[in-house]
């Protein structure tokens, strides 16, 4: 499969989201919202029966997927989309341009917990995280927007 590169710095694209950066095609959002799918069938969640899966696009093209794995500690548990982060950053990737999340949800899109969106952060707040419902309909959000007024690396810089 062809890799697409993503120009993820700044720029002034028109796009159906509200992100500045290079936009992701149409086959890499479907790619993207069947890898997530697929990664939730991985989900190791016995405590509380919520399968999630993630889907993370680096701006290399690349796809990690992630699902949530919980513990008999139960704050312990981690979710499908840091998961999927702390598989990228161990192989060295940190520039990211997209995740995908999935669950069983049928009634509404899953979004991302206060956590995961800390996380994110982490590492940019102009990418786009693609909410999704079991039938393939999905929503997208920036990070920017999903948390705004955002504590982030750069902060620590000002004091
Ligand atoms: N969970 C995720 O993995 N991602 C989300 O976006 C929401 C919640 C997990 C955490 C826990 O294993 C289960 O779903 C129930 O909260």
């Amino acid at each position: 499969m062809a890799q697409v590169q993503y120009d993820c710095s700044r720029g002034n694209h028109q796009n159906i989201t509200n992100s500045t950066a290079s936009p992701v095609g149409h086959e890499q959002i479907q790619l993207l919202l069947h890898v997530c799918k697929e990664a939730k069938k991985s989900a190791y969640c016995p405590y509380s029966h919520f399968p999630v899966g993630a889907a993370l696009l680096t701006c290399d093209g690349k796809i990690f997927s992630g699902c949530n794995v919980e513990n008999a500690c139960y704050s312990l548990g981690v979710c499908a989309e840091r998961t999927a982060i702390q598989k990228a950053v161990s192989e060295g990737y940190v520039n990211f341009r997209a995740m995908a999340i999935a669950s069983n949800t049928e009634e509404d899109f899953i979004v991302p917990c206060g956590a995961c969106r800390q996380v994110m952060r982490e590492f940019s707040r102009d990418w786009d995280i693609y909410m999704t419902k079991p039938d393939g309909t999905y929503i997208v959000k920036t990070l920017q927007e999903l948390l705004p007024l955002s504590f982030g690396p750069e902060d620590l810089k000002k004091f």
